[in-house]
This record gives structure tokens, sequence and C-alpha cells, in this order.
């Protein structure tokens, strides 16, 4: 007999993916050198400390064209010297693949700084959406003081490249101020 109604091999919760297939990373305080401003206190900060988790979904191998991969990041809350907890950002390897992503918990900002321009900088709330344009590095910011879960969907074949940006910065950051939060221009 032919099954034609088969469950599908993940789940998304809402808030949380999962399912056998479902990879998670994790990025702590060692793994972010050169991402903070300032970086003697992140050489005296607690190396161990788990700043974001990634949950992704890859059903195709990486590198398929067409194909798509879903994914979940979690950062915590917290500063160091005062610049929020924030994503290392990235622009793709492919640098014209695009990206969503969406808010589901917690409140942030979506940096976004195109390879040719001047950076901008867009809300990120429960329900928010954000097309994240080709030839545009990408750095999520949590500046609530709960957790920011955000959604993310983008082209299996888009790779991730990391030290450009890390180098050139992206020309905004984001630390805690006495009315909020305090966007520094670089
Ligand atoms: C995928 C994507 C997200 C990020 C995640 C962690 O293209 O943009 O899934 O990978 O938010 O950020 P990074 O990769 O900058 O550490
Ligand atoms: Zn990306």
């Amino acid at each position: 007999m032919i099954q034609a109604i088969i469950k599908p091999e993940v789940e998304f919760t809402g808030k949380e993916l999962r399912g056998a297939p479902v990879q998670t990373l994790v990025r702590k305080m060692k793994n972010l050198e050169g991402v903070f401003v300032d970086q003697n206190a992140w050489k005296l900060s607690n190396p161990e400390q788990v700043l974001y988790t990634v949950e992704s979904y890859c059903p195709v191998a990486g590198g398929t064209e067409g194909g798509l991969f879903f994914g979940i990041t979690h950062i915590n809350s917290g500063d160091l010297s005062g610049e929020f907890f924030m994503t290392k950002g990235h622009i793709h390897e492919k640098p014209n693949r695009g990206e969503y992503y969406w808010g589901i918990r917690g409140d942030g900002l979506l940096v976004l700084k195109p390879m040719e321009g001047d950076p901008w900088v867009e809300k990120v709330f429960p329900g928010s959406l954000h097309y994240i344009p080709g030839y545009t590095a990408h750095r999520l910011i949590n500046t609530g003081k709960e957790i920011l879960d955000v959604g993310a969907c983008w082209p299996a074949d888009a790779g991730h490249e990391y030290g450009q940006i890390l180098k050139d910065g992206f020309g905004i950051r984001v630390f805690q101020g006495s009315e909020g939060p305090r966007v520094r221009f670089e």
C-alpha cells in the first residue's frame, strides 16, 4: 500500500526545532574573538559562557543549488563592557544570495551592511520580518532582558564568510544606554 501522508521529520514548535536531523551549533565567548570593541574585557571574560545557539535543519547537502536551509538563532541577554551580546555576523560566501529573518521572541536589532554603501539597522520583535538582500552582511543583537529568538531561511548554496566583515566592521555598534539601546556609528 502506498503511504500518501507522512509525518515531517522536523517540527517547528514556534520557538524551537525538534527532530532527529536538527543540528545545534553553540557559540561561546571564546568563539567571538575580535567581535566586541573591548578586547581586553573579552580576554578577561569567561571563555565558556554561551552567547548564542543556532538550531538548523539542512535537508540537502551544503552547496546544493535551489535547496533551502532553515534555522532558529537563540541569543542570550547580556553585554560585554556595555556592548550587547550579538552574533559574529557574516556575508554569504556566494554574496548574491539573500535570506529571510523573522522575530519570534524578545527584542533586538538587525544590523545590515551592504558591500558598497552605508549600514542600516532594523528593529527585531515578535512578528518582525526582515529581507536581507544579497551582497549584504548581517548581524543580530539582543537588546532586551530576555532571550532573543529569530528564525531564518537561506539558500543551501549561500555559505558563510566571516573574515572580511570581522576585519572591516559593520560601521555600527550597539551599547546599553541609560534610556535603552544606544547606537554608535563608527
Ligand atoms: C544563516 C544565518 C543565520 C546565522 C546565525 C548565527 O545564513 O544568517 O542562521 O548563521 O544567526 O550568526 P553567525 O553565523 O553570524 O554566527
Ligand atoms: Zn546569513
